[in-house]
């Protein structure tokens, strides 16, 4: 058809007649890929009859859906408690992440002779499944195993007498429906299979776990579009030399988003991290054991991800620049939040942070979304700066606002809980009242002049010193 859109966006979506290098809707390089032609334009509702709706009140019966548990319960706690049948819930992260390994640990967990559960893979071979099957400890698990790319047969294996109660596909991006021209992968491929396979999931009431590779961009290849169509959005993350992994709840039709699940990568595969805190914490304790000291530029966040308290280090390292753009590195935390806290730092402190090299490391690969790090990185950078170890035994927490104040932060309770429990005496945090210390002093900071003043007070010398 003349004028029919053929070309489409990975990233965005938007169609395009022509190919060109650069999409004009969302500014991405090179992500335009071809589509199959629309057979015709869009035909409107016509004259043939729809059903009535059948309203209800908004009062009524509304116990919750049941769920099913896995018994991982780092798993089932991102999933909100459990997973309910019907739901499609999507699984993305880089490749080698874990992915296969998450999942298989769960199919297999959730396998039962009245329950019966599939493993469907585009990507790998029976043989290799079943390695990584005996190497987990789950190869006597009654999981149903296949490879399989084509939709349609799936659709046909799953709709039959007795459909499985629990199905993985991995990865969306290797499924292709024959009904398109478009090769695996691109985005109207993956949105038909998804399509095809979430509605199935629907009807049949089984609960339906899609894999999805992430591009570097950080999205679900495909793209976006998937996120719209399913329950639930899960990223498994983690950095490649760690053996931690967090599994993030993004989006969750059935409970809290934002709920983290922590798992540790060995050689027996994911196994499940119940106190995290105390993970994150470990490597601090080793590498400053012989002196009992903290080194500069280090201090510890009571952070809170989803329901559960988690305390992190963070660490910073700032030296003098020689290039005309002092270099900054974050990890773990956000860039544009950084370049404010030194900017205030700088404006409202009288320091002059912003002019040298920072590099900032949330230690354990964790990366925190929370504005609650505020004081703690800036703890960390003005330890940093003046060479002053924060006092050991001390954590840090509270929002900071352009004018230099700091604000009280959500949680304050259970922050606080969670440090007196892992042995920390004293909490650095926001003015606020009615505090229940928790066994901890605290003492309250108002202004992040106060922070500068606490830490370094000869600050002044010792900034010399290191010009
Ligand atoms: P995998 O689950 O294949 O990742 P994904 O599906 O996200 O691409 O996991 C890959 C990595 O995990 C691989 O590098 C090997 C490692 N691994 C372990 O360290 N221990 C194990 O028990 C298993 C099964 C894998
Ligand atoms: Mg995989």
């Amino acid at each position: 058809m003349k004028g029919a859109p053929r070309y489409a966006c990975q990233q965005c979506g938007a169609a395009y007649p022509k190919w060109t290098g650069r999409c004009e809707a969302c500014g991405a390089w090179n992500s335009l890929a071809e589509e199959a032609p629309r057979s015709g334009p869009p035909k409107g509702l016509g004259g043939g009859k729809g059903h009535a709706l059948e309203f209800v009140a908004l009062k009524g019966d509304s116990s919750g859906p049941a769920r099913r548990r896995s018994g991982i319960a780092e798993f089932d706690r991102v999933c909100g408690g459990g997973l309910v049948a019907g739901s499609a819930i999507l699984v993305g992260g880089d490749p080698g992440i874990g992915k296969s390994t998450l999942l298989l640990q769960v199919a297999a967990a959730l396998a039962a002779p009245g329950a019966p559960t599939a493993y469907i893979t585009g990507e790998e071979a029976v043989d290799q499944i079943r390695l990584r099957a005996e190497r987990l400890g789950v190869a006597a698990s009654p999981v149903q195993l296949a490879t399989a790319s084509s939709v349609r047969d799936i659709a046909a294996s799953l709709d039959g007498a007795r459909p499985p109660h629990f199905v993985v596909i991995d990865s969306i991006q290797t499924m292709y429906l024959d009904t398109l021209d478009s090769a695996p992968g691109t985005v109207s491929q993956v949105r038909g299979a998804a399509q095809e396979l979430i509605a199935l999931a629907k009807r049949r009431g089984f609960v339906l776990v899609l894999v999805g590779h992430v591009t570097k961009e950080g999205l679900i290849a495909g793209p976006r579009v998937l996120e719209h169509m399913v329950d639930t959005v899960l990223y498994f993350e983690g950095e490649r030399g760690h053996q931690f992994r967090i599994l993030r709840a993004v989006k969750n039709r059935f409970g809290a988003t934002d709920e983290i699940g922590v798992f540790e990568m060995g050689d027996r595969g994911l196994a499940e991290v119940p106190n995290p805190s105390a993970l994150f914490l470990a490597d601090r304790n080793g590498d400053d054991g012989e002196d009992g000291g903290v080194v500069a530029g280090s201090a510890v966040f009571a952070g809170i991800e989803g329901t559960r308290p988690v305390l992190v280090e963070v660490q910073a390292l700032v030296a003098p620049s020689v290039l005309g753009t002092p270099r900054r590195a974050v990890v773990g935390w956000d860039a544009t939040r950084l370049a404010m806290v030194t900017a205030v730092l700088d404006a409202r402190c009288g320091l002059s942070v912003g002019a040298n090299d920072i590099y900032l490391n949330i230690a354990g690969g964790l990366r925190i979304v929370e504005p609650a790090a505020d004081l703690a990185v800036a703890a960390a950078l003005v330890s940093a700066l003046t060479e002053t170890p924060m006092p050991a035994d001390t954590v840090v927490f509270g929002e900071i606002g352009l004018s230099g104040r700091v604000r009280p932060v959500s949680h304050a309770d259970a922050r606080l809980k969670e440090a007196a429990k892992l042995g920390f005496s004293e909490a650095w945090t926001p003015q606020r009242r009615g505090h229940n210390g928790e066994g901890l002093r605290t003492k309250p900071i108002g202004h992040l002049s106060e922070l500068v003043a606490r830490l370094a007070p000869r600050r002044r010398r010792q900034v010399a010193v290191a010009e």
